[in-house]
């Protein structure tokens, strides 16, 4: 019986690859590629297992990528709820370049999805059994409307199970206005939630995050601020934790493996405190990698511990 719910709806495959050098025209020599599952709830649901959770992953997966998709998320042993759909999973093609050890991201448009494929989505979750909390993360492809966050969250209430949403512009709105349970935007998403008429700074976040709160936007407001950590609120709880300085490789999965982090402590029964520190060692953690790697755990636990020392890292 699954207790953790993720939920994409715009899964895609990562294709990495390398080359010597990037030159029009000719044909170029590409190392073996490497193919990552991704996507917002996707990569959660990832990493919430590398943290020692378990959490199913529920998406839509549709042709010879789908099928591919769904042999990298069986061999990493997530547990899945796929929903078959029309059109092929999108795949993106992440090139480096040897030479001058620049990456180069090349995305895919979204696969479309229809009324009938978000319908079943959102009816898998319906239909799942036991389940404490339900995390939606990501952006929407073509043909999934803005408010289906927002019907996702009548769903969780209904369900009695906590409802975790990442994502931005109209669908975080829509999301907000029906009430969840957590929200974790960064500062640009924050700023667009309240139509703040500029990029909201750190001593505007307080006030904000009252006004979201007593709206009753979310009961919990875990508001990211890359390398400056995160700052977490409730009707009546305010902590900021700060990561130490780290070498950082790529900041891609960051908020991906913070709301794991996040979802993972508090399935364990760990206080909101403790899993706002495990979310930000989580989201740190991530950046210690190149590419789209996420949070592994013995390096989420180092960083743990010296948030709480305020050693180096
Ligand atoms: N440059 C960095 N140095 C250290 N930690 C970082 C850095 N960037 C991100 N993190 C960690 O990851 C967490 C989430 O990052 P961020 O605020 O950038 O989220 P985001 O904008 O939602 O990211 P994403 O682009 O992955 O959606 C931060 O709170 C922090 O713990
Ligand atoms: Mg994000």
């Amino acid at each position: 019986m699954p207790s953790v719910l993720t939920l994409t709806f715009s899964p895609c495959i990562d294709k990495s690859t390398t080359v010597p050098e990037l030159i029009p025209s000719k044909k170029l020599k590409c190392s073996q590629p490497e193919l990552d599952p991704g996507g917002g709830g996707i990569n959660v649901a990832r990493a919430i297992k590398k943290l020692g959770g378990m959490a199913t992953a529920v998406y839509p997966a549709g042709g010879y990528t789908g099928k591919a998709f769904n042999a990298l998320l069986a061999k990493e042993n997530i547990p899945v709820i796929i929903v078959e759909s029309a059109n092929d999973t999108r795949e993106n093609i992440v090139i480096l370049e040897e030479k001058t050890s620049k990456q180069y991201r090349f995305n895919m448009p979204a696969t479309p999805l229809s009324e009938n494929e978000w319908k079943e989505c959102l009816q898998a979750v319906e239909n799942s059994k036991d389940v404490e909390f339900i995390v939606a993360s990501g952006s929407l492809p073509p043909g999934v409307p803005d408010d289906i966050y927002a019907r996702l969250a009548i769903i969780a209430r209904t369900k009695k199970a906590k409802f975790v949403v990442d994502t931005s512009g109209e669908a975080l709105k829509q999301a907000a206005k029906e009430g969840v349970y957590l929200l974790k935007p960064n500062l640009g998403e924050l700023s667009s939630l309240v139509n703040s008429n500029h990029y909201l700074q750190e001593n505007e976040i307080e006030a904000v995050a009252k006004q979201v709160i007593t709206r009753g936007n979310c009961e919990v407001l875990v508001v990211s601020m890359g390398d400056k950590g995160a700052m977490l609120f409730t009707s009546d709880l305010m902590k900021k934790i700060v990561p130490p300085p780290v070498e950082v490789k790529s900041t891609v999965g960051a908020g991906d493996s913070m709301v794991a982090g996040i979802v993972y402590a508090l399935s364990t029964g760990k206080s909101l405190e403790t899993a706002l520190e495990y979310g930000v060692a989580a989201g740190t953690a991530a950046t210690l990698h190149p590419g789209t790697e996420l949070c592994s755990k013995i390096e989420t636990e180092r960083l743990l511990a010296v948030i709480h020392t305020g050693e180096t890292y």
